[in-house]
């Protein structure tokens, strides 16, 4: 499906369905398409068929052309927002699939609206790209979908609006690679198959990639990752990925949790917990496929994307509670539940960032159950050691609304991951304990050091399981588009 601007006035659109949206109890529609249909708008309103509420859509065939307009509710207008336009744009668009409409187009100014053309045509594309993107590789009978192309009906041929069409289609087609790896089966994007699929990626956008194997993770004493990827016969990788553009003023670690499944280990996951744990590499996912958005925009800022891979897997090696691990940064790490593993091999990754020397390192991990029971599905946690850059996060997680909440590192956690026989301990204890998401945050903060940084915990916002506005059941890429906005704040 294609996603393309058009200065031709919505009603002399060459497409089959014109979309408009309206705000719910406005005074009806009437004059919005210069008297034409009128009556017939002016009937679906006062029939009650269509008010203008959230969700609600309604069709009116015209006898002309277009074939048909699509009326889609955008709710109440004290409570719009940018994205009520994408969820409303995903709804045309699914709508569309289900039925023979082959080009839509979308009239872009929704009445009185405070939002420029360009955040309107921005977040229309994006959610069309993102709403149209299904995971069906699998499906024996595909549905036959005909929407071929999105036209944008706006006012002004001008370069920003442009430029917004370009940066979100960008975007918004690495997410939805993003999320077409993580939907893909934990047999077959094992580490080796992620870390291939990095370099075949990002040898395309020219950009440098470097993956070491087993041995040369033995060789540099990331013994962490090691540790918790020893049951697997599909061993783990770490990859790094840099992006060097020359105008280049501030840089950017970004280290993403890859535990291409997570069974939980000899602490083993019950079955309702594991079932959709092949998405436990969705950090890394969104590291890799932010790398490349950055790269194809251009954007003039350093950036470096860590990546650990590796599974959870149960077998006669794996690691053990008990067990104490020396990690690459030297440091000692009790293992006390073999499921508490993303901390583990991120200590490793965090460690190893460093040594790009960046100005700020983030981290990307589903990370724990902990920040689900905070914040649901809402909002990805957010901590770190830097209010600056925890602010910046939290701006770009409004405008992309991949919302972030901070969560508290006070300096009593520490005592919580207080080792008896190593530097920390991985998790609290095995009984009832508090705090969870934190105590992971407060863990990880050890291996940063003086670095500034933030904690993106995405375990509860990485998969959805169901169907719901622009993201479809399974995997949502979460990040992708979070991370490459608050990059382009750099560049603005
Ligand atoms: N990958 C899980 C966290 C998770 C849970 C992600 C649900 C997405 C959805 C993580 O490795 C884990 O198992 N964490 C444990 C930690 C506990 C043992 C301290 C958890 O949260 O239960
Ligand atoms: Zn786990
Ligand atoms: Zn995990």
């Amino acid at each position: 499906m294609e996603v393309k601007l058009s200065f031709e006035k919505p009603l002399s659109s060459t497409s089959d369905t014109l979309v408009l949206f309206d705000f719910e109890g406005t005074p009806g529609m009437s004059g919005m398409l210069d008297g034409k249909l009128d009556s017939q708008l002016g009937e679906v309103s006062s029939s009650g068929d269509f008010q203008g509420k959230e969700g609600q859509i309604c069709l009116i065939y015209t006898y002309g052309k277009p074939k048909r307009v699509m009326l889609v509710g955008l709710g109440k207008k004290e409570k719009f927002h940018l994205n009520r336009i994408r969820i409303a744009a995903a709804q045309a668009v699914n709508y569309s699939r289900g039925i023979g409409i082959v080009e839509l187009s979308f009239s872009v100014t929704p009445r009185q609206v405070v939002f420029s053309e360009s955040e309107i045509v921005s977040s229309l594309a994006e959610a069309s790209i993102l709403a149209f993107n299904k995971y069906d590789l699998y499906k024996s009978e595909k549905p036959q979908v005909k929407l071929a192309t999105v036209k944008i009906c706006c006012q002004k041929d001008e370069d920003s609006v442009r430029n917004a069409l370009s940066f979100s289609s960008i975007v918004a087609k690495n997410v939805c690679s993003c999320r077409d790896l993580i939907n893909t089966p934990g047999t077959i994007s094992v580490p080796a198959y992620i870390s291939g699929l990095a370099l075949e990626l990002c040898r395309k956008m020219k950009l440098k990639c470097t993956v070491l194997d087993k041995k040369a993770l033995q060789k540099m004493g990331a013994n962490a990752i090691l540790a918790v990827g020893s049951a697997s016969e599909n061993e783990p990788r770490l990859v790094a990925i840099e992006y060097n553009p020359e105008n280049a003023k501030v840089a950017y670690a970004l280290v993403g949790k890859g535990i291409t499944f997570d069974s939980g280990g000899l602490d083993l996951k019950s079955a309702a917990a594991m079932e959709s744990m092949k998405h436990d590499m969705s950090g890394a996912a969104a590291v890799l496929f932010t790398l490349l958005s950055v790269a194809e925009l251009k954007l003039p800022v350093r950036v470096i994307g860590v990546l650990a891979l590796t599974e959870n897997a149960i077998g006669p090696n794996a690691y053990k509670p008990g067990d104490i691990i020396k990690t690459m940064s030297g440091k000692t790490v009790e293992v006390l539940n073999t499921d508490a593993e993303g901390r583990i091999i991120l200590s490793d990754a965090l460690h190893y960032s460093k040594g790009f020397k960046p100005d700020y390192i983030i981290d990307v991990a589903t990370l724990t159950g902990a920040c689900i029971v905070a914040l649901g599905s809402e909002a990805s946690g957010v901590m770190g050691n830097d209010a600056a850059l925890i602010a910046r996060i939290r701006e770009a997680g409004m405008r992309t609304f991949e919302r972030v909440w901070e969560l508290p590192l006070f300096d009593e956690y520490q005592n919580y991951v207080k080792s008896d026989f190593a530097d920390v301990k991985n998790v609290v204890s095995n009984q009832p304990s508090g705090g969870g998401a934190v105590v992971a945050g407060k863990f990880l903060s050890v291996f940063v050091d003086d670095f500034k940084w933030a904690h993106l915990d995405i375990a509860g916002t990485a998969w959805s399981d169901s169907d719901s506005g622009y993201n479809p059941k399974g995997a949502t890429g979460v990040g992708v588009r979070l991370l490459t906005c608050l990059l382009a704040s750099e560049a603005r």
